[in-house]
């Protein structure tokens, strides 16, 4: 099995066909226009993107995304609504999202000890392309897709949780650990496992800084005055606090994966009852279901369905890992958590039938 493909794409170049120069010429044409064109476009509109890229407006006749800068955004407010909230950002930001913050130390939701060596790690490892507040706009972002996760939105979306929580330590851990195959995401192996945890604490002050401040921008603008700066902190830190986070465990321990799991599994992939697996990623799990071509993520960029016969799984291809991927969805995207729609047995069944795709080829 394949776990560590660069990409997941892959074209077949027509045969040389020796004689047509006219067909060859008019392959080539179609070749720039579907693949150069489309990237110069995209270099284009992406390389005038500047500063962070913490939120995104639609245009009301311009379906294009486009990232505005928070502190851009801030000072839209500011002119529509007279002067007050970056100073109120910045300094409840402080006061309770600060290193020093005792209010933060007090609730519980971070391990302040490990925030200085996090920090350290953070700007050795991952500045490059998470940013320096973590917006996801280092200077490396602009050149990948997926682009580098924006923490500042407080979601992620390789956890054990349910739906309506945010990740555990261990999940963020493990994404650090092994890195997210098929995308630009290192593992950090060979980084010692203190420090990864170090690293795993500084990324959840990253989010919930970054949270905060966007909670108070968004507020702003929907209730047209300057929010309570100490309300949004409370929310915050009580959605990260670890007693918080309901973990999603498998039910039963696997179930043999034999043919007639996979015939099972296969027959659940295309139930539309059972949460219709096929209409995103297709019969075949090639990613090209019907509605494939629909999606954008909720950090607003167009997001397809996976491949799923190319064996490259972001959260781990072992079986324990798909179960984990398909009871708890993927945060953030369309696809969400199955683990009301299906129980045990049947997600074990679809992990058994998503690895025979992958074993096929
Ligand atoms: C070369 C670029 C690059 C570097 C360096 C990098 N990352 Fe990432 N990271 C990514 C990309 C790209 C994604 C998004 C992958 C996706 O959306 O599937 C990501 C996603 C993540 C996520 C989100 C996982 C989720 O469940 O949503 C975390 C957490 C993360 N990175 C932490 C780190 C940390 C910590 C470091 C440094 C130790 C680091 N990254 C270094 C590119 C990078
Ligand atoms: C509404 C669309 C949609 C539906 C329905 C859907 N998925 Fe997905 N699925 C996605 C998208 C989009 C991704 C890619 C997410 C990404 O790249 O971060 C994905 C990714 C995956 C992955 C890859 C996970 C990884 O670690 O990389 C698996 C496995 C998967 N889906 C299985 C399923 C199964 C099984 C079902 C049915 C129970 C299902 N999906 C239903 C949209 C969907």
């Amino acid at each position: 099995m394949r776990t560590t493909q660069p990409f997941e794409f892959t074209f077949s170049v027509a045969p040389r066909r020796r004689g047509n120069a006219l067909l060859s010429g008019v392959l080539w044409i179609a070749a720039l226009l579907l693949f150069v064109v489309p990237y110069l476009r995209d270099r284009d509109s992406i390389g005038s993107y500047e500063g962070d890229f913490t939120r995104d407006v639609k245009a009301d006749d311009d379906k294009d995304k486009i990232d505005l800068p928070f502190s851009t955004d801030v000072a839209d407010y500011e002119a529509q609504h007279g002067k007050g909230l970056a100073e109120a950002i910045a300094k409840g930001s402080e006061e309770f999202f600060g290193l020093e913050s005792a209010w933060l130390r007090d609730s519980g939701s971070v391990e302040p000890l490990r925030i200085p060596s996090g920090k350290l790690n953070y700007e050795i490892h991952c500045v490059g392309c998470h940013g320096a507040i973590g917006d996801g706009a280092g200077p490396a972002a602009r050149h990948l897709n997926p682009r580098p996760r924006n923490f500042r939105l407080g979601k992620f979306k390789f956890t054990s949780t349910d739906a309506s929580s945010r990740p555990q330590r261990r999940d963020l851990f493990q994404t650090i650990t092994r890195g997210l195959a098929g995308s630009a995401m290192p593992e950090f192996r060979l980084v010692n496992e203190e420090k990864r945890w170090d690293l795993v604490e500084y990324v959840r002050w990253l989010s919930m800084k970054g949270e905060f401040e966007q909670m108070m921008l968004d507020q702003a603008w929907e209730e047209e005055e300057i929010p309570n700066a100490k309300e949004l902190a409370d929310i915050v830190v009580h959605r990260w606090h670890p007693s918080n986070l309901r973990p999603i465990f498998p039910g039963v321990n696997e179930t043999p994966n034999d043919a007639a799991s996979v015939e099972r599994g296969r027959a659940l992939f295309t139930d539309v009852a059972k949460g219709s697996c096929f209409s995103c990623h297709g019969k075949e799990g090639r990613g090209d279901g019907p509605t494939a071509g629909d999606y954008e993520d909720d950090w607003g960029y167009p997001i397809r369905p996976r491949d799923l016969s190319a064996g490259t799984f972001r959260a781990g291809a072992e079986s324990v890992d798909l179960y984990r991927t398909i009871a708890a969805g993927i945060k953030g995207t369309p696809m969400g958590s199955f683990a009301g729609a299906l129980t045990s047995e049947e997600t074990w069944d679809l992990v058994h039938f998503i690895q025979s795709l992958s074993h096929k080829r």
